[in-house]
């Protein structure tokens, strides 16, 4: 079978954690080329990965023949001008999250693939956990009713990440990054929430500031964000992020008017000990069980009154799915089955866009003090940043 050509730009720690393995485990792609700004991360992960070539600039590497995709993995600044160069070039694209920093890049890249006719999808990984996926099977089935208020939070230092994975230190750099708790754990809360309410945001409002880290070592980004919004359905949900905790902790709550789901994927603590929980109204015989119910949750009382009590007896249910293959694994599959078998992604750009626009919204509403109606009339770019310009890569 013919192999699928895909191209990475930014070799990163991203990269090697998610898109370098999981493209080395899939039978039918070949890394065909690797770029990277630094040359000896660009060369050292030709070698590992055993991609055909290797680059330093990104523009040389798309005119390589057998390239049919590319994934963006580079610092968010950067994510506008490499994609619609690929998208021009007839190249899919997978582009890491968040989408890009500004709502005019975010909208730049998605009108690019669709005159391009390129599948193009965001790197938002915590919608493949299982855990979240089940959840939204569940809230599909009805089994919580109508979801009218939700959650997602992502509680972690920075120090986490950039002391011990990250690659470079683009995150301390708001004229890079755009944001932190706001928009790099921010992008994932924001993601996940809107798409399990399953209602497109009407109006933002919330913070984004830095509130507790000192500068001279973390620099300007926020650490601080919270986010509130209103969706189409009326809905109400609620996003909290930081770059201070020194325990990581991260929740998604999802409550409708027959019931609650709870899912964590990134840490448990002692009140989120199940990476999904579910308690329903909903009368059930054993046998109706929604299946993800029937067959994953682990009973915290004696197994045998589930099967005598009729119906089941309402109660909290945790399930715990499996934890191997893991998010990025799903991801990275996924893309290549959109390409393959010519599918919309799960995490479309659109999705990407929309969730910049709640980041930039929260920079709007600071400026003002009110609610933000979406979407965004004039391009928002949050403070400090500096769009169009690739002078510099991030590298402390
Ligand atoms: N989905 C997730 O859970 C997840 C996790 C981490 C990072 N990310 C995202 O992935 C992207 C990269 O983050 P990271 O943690 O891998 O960063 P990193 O600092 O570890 O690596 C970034 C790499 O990009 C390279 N680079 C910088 N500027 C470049 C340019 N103009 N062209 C090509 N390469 C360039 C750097 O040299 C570096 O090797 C960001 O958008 C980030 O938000 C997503």
């Amino acid at each position: 079978m013919h192999k699928i050509g895909i191209g990475v730009i930014g070799c990163g720690s991203i990269a090697e954690l998610a898109h370098f393995p999981s493209i080395k485990q899939s039978e039918n792609v070949e890394l065909t080329a690797v770029c990277d700004i630094d040359e000896e991360t660009a060369k050292r992960a030709k070698e590992k990965w055993e991609a055909r070539a290797w680059y330093t600039d990104y523009e040389k590497m798309l005119k390589e023949d057998n390239l049919k995709a590319v994934i963006i993995a580079s610092p968010p600044k950067f994510h506008c001008q490499q994609a619609i160069a690929c998208a021009e070039r007839g190249l899919h694209l997978l582009i890491e999250k968040p989408l890009a920093v500004t709502n005019k890049e975010a909208w730049d890249i998605v009108d690019a693939a669709r005159e391009n006719k390129v599948r193009l999808m965001v790197g938002c990984d915590r919608r493949f956990w299982p855990q979240n996926q089940w959840a939204k099977e569940l809230i599909e089935e009805g089994v919580i009713g109508k979801v009218m208020m939700g959650r997602a939070t992502m509680h972690e230092h920075v120090k986490f990440y950039q002391d011990n994975i990250a690659f470079t230190d683009f995150r301390l750099h708001p004229e890079i990054a755009g944001g932190s708790a706001v928009a790099d754990t921010g992008a994932h809360a924001i993601d996940l929430l809107i798409w399990l309410i399953g209602s497109p945001v009407k109006r933002v409002t919330g913070i984004a500031d830095r509130r507790v880290l000192n500068e001279e070592r973390w620099g300007k980004c926020d650490d601080t964000a919270v986010i509130m919004m209103e969706h189409e359905n009326k809905a109400l949900s609620y996003v909290s992020c930081n770059r201070f905790s020194p325990v990581v902790s991260q929740f998604t709550e999802l409550y409708g008017n027959e019931g609650t789901i709870f899912t964590t994927s990134d840490a448990q603590n002692p009140y989120q000990t199940a990476p999904l929980a579910v308690y329903t109204t909903k009368d059930y015989e054993y046998e109706q069980l929604p299946e993800i119910i029937r067959k994953y949750r682990w009973p915290q009382i004696f197994w045998a009154e589930d099967l005598i009590t009729h119906p089941v007896k309402k109660r909290w249910v945790s399930i715990y799915p499996p934890r191997e293959p893991n998010n990025y694994y799903y991801l990275c599959q996924h893309f290549i089955d959109c390409i393959v078998n010519d599918k919309e992604p799960l995490t479309k750009g659109e999705d990407g866009a929309r969730a910049v626009e709640v980041m930039c919204a929260v920079f709007k509403s600071m400026e003002t003090k009110g609610w933000v109606d979406l979407p965004l009339k004039e391009e928002v770019i949050p403070p400090y940043y500096q769009p169009n310009s690739l002078s510099t890569s991030g590298r402390g």
